[in-house]
């Protein structure tokens, strides 16, 4: 049995080109070489010791088994507390529902929302998976080539111009990935005008909340009530492989995603959710802002070392743990350096090709997943392969 078997949805699902970067840098370490990782999408801090303790008590306790497929009361009421805590806003905890993941969420919302052959908008460059879990359902991803004028975010103008009488959703992600960048509470007003004109609906991923260095932080729940909301415990919470998120959903949807929950994970892992409860208390949530802290001095460490080589930044990075770098003063095929950087001076990044097609050979992006020491490391090296 070969390739007839696979589905024709396979032919557009790409995989990461980093994974078969990070293959090669694993590689490159298994035989004695030293690597910079800065091509990882996730924290270098674990989940912190609390947490970690309450997963394990919760499997020493046998709290083992399935879940509501929404989660535990006590975590949706803990998540709801925390939009009353951040940001003095009173989300119904009826209306969050938590996930495998944002991942996990993102499947649901495309699932519940989305129509074979309707159109979601999104920002080319983007998290890659999105156009993927549109194609999932059969619809139609439609990415929108954005740059630094704009922040690298959709405007509302974009939306009014991409719009067709097949478009259903629009997806954007504040801070971003890869750029790290901020869509301003009223940029996000005008699109959501503009979206809820059309009778469609607005995504809006904020997995890297909480990993906000200079601006206000603020949800798009604060601009109105009927935005779906996408969140996640991997980024801030530091809990990538406990496979935890949420949607905060208008009330009217909980009940098709419970469904459809039901039917797609049954539940969420449960250890995983008791250990996350235990995130949103107050020692924990001084471990998060500290290593806030630490990201933004790894940000300003690394986007100025990065200048002075030849790298720029026409958008500021006010998010994530990102830099999209342009580096196209220093070469037209960022594919190709990716790839040159790790074999010859063991420094591992992502060509800007993961994330679409606009200009993707001008962009790099650099993780600031590693401690400034390592990172210096990384920038001796990348100074001397462009000497
Ligand atoms: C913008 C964005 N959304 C969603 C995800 C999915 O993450 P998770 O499923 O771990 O919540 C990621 C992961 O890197 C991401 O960068």
């Amino acid at each position: 049995m070969t390739e007839q078997y696979i589905a024709r949805r396979m032919e557009r699902i790409a995989p990461f080109y980093v994974m078969d970067l990070l293959a090669k840098a694993k590689q490159l370490e298994a035989a004695g070489r030293s690597v910079v990782h800065m091509e990882v999408g996730q924290p270098d801090f674990a989940a912190p010791a609390p947490v970690a303790a309450a997963g394990k008590a919760a499997i020493d306790a046998g709290k083992t088994g399935y879940t509501p497929a929404t989660g535990i009361p006590e975590l949706r009421q803990a998540i709801a507390d925390h939009y009353r805590d951040r940001f003095g806003l009173a989300i119904d905890s009826h209306r969050i529902i938590v996930t495998p993941g944002s991942s996990g969420g993102l499947q649901l919302l495309m699932g519940v929302l989305i129509n074979p052959g309707q159109e979601v908008l999104m920002t080319d460059p983007g998290y890659p998976c999105n156009k993927n879990f549109v194609e999932f359902v059969s619809g139609v991803p439609v990415s929108v080539p954005v740059g630094p004028e704009t922040d690298y975010q959709l405007t509302a103008e974009m939306v009014r111009q991409a719009w067709t009488e097949r478009t259903r959703a629009v997806l954007v992600a504040s801070p971003a990935n890869p750029t790290g960048t901020v869509l301003s509470r009223d940029a996000l007003r005008e699109i959501y005008q503009v979206v809820r004109e059309r009778g469609g609906v607005l995504i809006v991923d904020e997995i890297y909340q909480g990993l906000i260095y200079e601006l206000e932080a603020f949800t798009a729940l604060d601009v109105a009530d009927d935005i779906f909301v996408l969140n996640s415990f991997s980024k801030y919470f530091g809990m990538t492989g406990w496979r935890l998120g949420w949607i905060v959903a208008p009330p009217f949807f909980v009940d098709p995603i419970d469904c459809l929950a039901q039917n797609i994970f049954l539940s969420c892992s449960a250890p995983a959710q008791y250990a996350a409860l235990r995130a949103f208390s107050d020692d924990c949530l001084a471990i998060f802002e500290q290593r806030r802290q630490e990201f933004r001095r790894r940000r300003d460490f690394l986007l100025p070392a990065l200048q002075e080589i030849g790298f720029s930044f026409p958008a500021v990075p006010q998010g994530a743990f990102y830099l999209y770098a342009d580096c196209s003063s220093l070469t037209d095929d960022s594919f190709r350096l990716a790839y040159d950087l790790l074999e010859k001076e063991g420094v591992a990044v992502t060509p800007g090709k993961d994330f679409g097609t606009n200009r993707a050979a001008q962009h790099i992006r650099f993780a600031y997943t590693t401690d400034v020491e390592r990172m210096n490391d990384g920038v001796e090296r990348i100074r001397r392969y462009f000497r």
